[in-house]
């Protein structure tokens, strides 16, 4: 049986993971910087949106094999703040595909490498991007 990758210590309502997600290999892995972060000093979320489409778009453009657009954020979840300093691992895994279009579930978490390397999942969302030809319009995804 493979071992439960997280505990609960329920620390105001966060979920203390003791891991990354086994088995899975992140997208992207990245350390914001002070130039990253509001005017409270905590890490602004239109970085973390950039991220999430940039490790969204991975999957995609492999998916596609060739460019893609954004069509569509679906959902987008900030369940808890990003540090400065955090490092930051975004996965982004195909849920689902049309006829030109892919759309990504990414989950990101933040390692508090200031904070006795605690990990926390701090946002979810999902979004929709579609095969683009050399005229920008809509191109039908390649067969598997
Ligand atoms: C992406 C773009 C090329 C699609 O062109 P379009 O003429 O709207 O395309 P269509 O209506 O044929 O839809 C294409 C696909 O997107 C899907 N789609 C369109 N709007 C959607 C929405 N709001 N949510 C989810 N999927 C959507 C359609 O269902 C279709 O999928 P399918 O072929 O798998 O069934 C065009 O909308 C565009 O250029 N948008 C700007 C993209 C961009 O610049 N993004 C970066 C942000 S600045």
């Amino acid at each position: 049986m493979r071992a439960r990758f997280f505990q609960h210590h329920n620390m105001s309502d966060t979920e203390i993971l003791s891991s990354l997600p086994p088995g899975k290999n992140p997208a992207l892995r990245v350390v914001p910087m002070p130039a990253d972060a509001n005017v409270h000093g905590d890490v602004f979320g239109g970085w973390i949106m950039a991220q999430v489409d940039i490790a969204g778009s991975i999957p995609a453009v492999e998916r596609a094999q060739g460019r893609v657009a954004t069509v569509a954020v679906n959902s987008f979840l900030f369940r808890h703040p990003v540090f400065v300093g955090d490092l930051v691992s975004v996965y982004a895994d195909i849920v689902k595909t049309g006829r030109t279009s892919i759309t990504v579930s990414v989950e990101v978490y933040a390692q508090r490498m200031r904070h006795s390397n605690e990990i926390v999942k701090v946002t979810e969302a999902t979004l929709t991007y579609v095969a683009t030809d050399d005229n920008r319009q809509p191109r039908v995804l390649p067969k598997v």
